[in-house]
């Protein structure tokens, strides 16, 4: 299992609700929580590790002291944004790549856990934000996709480098083509969405 890097094609495609959760998935979701350790991440979402399911799981503790805390949300769904803030925002999927983004600062957010319990936290700072950025990557968003022009133009660069590492890899074999990975996803829905 590694993290898939922009612009890999799952990470622009929207996911699809899961209806179940096996023990498959939830010693995947371990190995998630393990790789993101690894990589000193606070949160991943299920296409970052070329999973096309609505989740993705959260741990604060890279970015504040005492957030110690493991958080799987399954089928999450925004209820409510209010206020707007800017903060800088980097991705396990974008490396190197940091930019200040505007969103709403608070949100409402319900999801189910791991045991499939429903829960719903109203969440401001950077467990809203982070929430948000994760959430987006379920559609097949990235953060800079929300940047304003301005931003646009500061990571164009770092942006084409990326798309460049990818068709290298993509000429050397690394990576299958868009047939197959989409063939490989549908299989990876039929079995849980
Ligand atoms: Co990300």
């Amino acid at each position: 299992m590694k993290v898939l890097k922009y612009p890999h094609p799952v990470l622009l495609r929207k996911t699809k609700h899961l209806v179940r959760v096996d023990s498959d998935l939830k010693k995947t979701i371990r190995e998630i929580f393990e790789l993101m350790n690894q990589e000193k991440g606070i949160g991943l979402a299920a296409p970052q590790i070329g999973l096309p399911y609505r989740f993705f799981i959260m741990n604060l503790a890279y970015s504040i002291e005492g957030m110690n805390k493991e958080y799987v949300f399954i089928n999450p769904e925004i209820r409510k944004r209010s206020g707007m803030t800017t903060l800088e925002e980097g991705c396990l999927s974008l490396p190197d790549i940091f930019a200040d983004v505007r969103r709403p600062e608070k949100i409402v957010v319900s999801a189910y856990d791991i045991n499939g319990e429903e829960f719903t936290y109203e969440l401001s700072g950077l467990f809203a934000r982070a929430v948000q950025h994760e959430y987006d990557h379920l559609d097949g968003v990235v953060f800079t996709d929300r940047l304003d022009w301005v931003g646009k133009r500061a990571v164009r660069t770092a942006l084409s480098e990326l798309e460049d590492e990818f068709e290298t890899d993509r000429r050397l074999g690394r990576i299958p083509d868009d047939e197959t990975i989409c063939r490989e996803l549908q299989e990876l829905e039929t079995l849980r969405t």
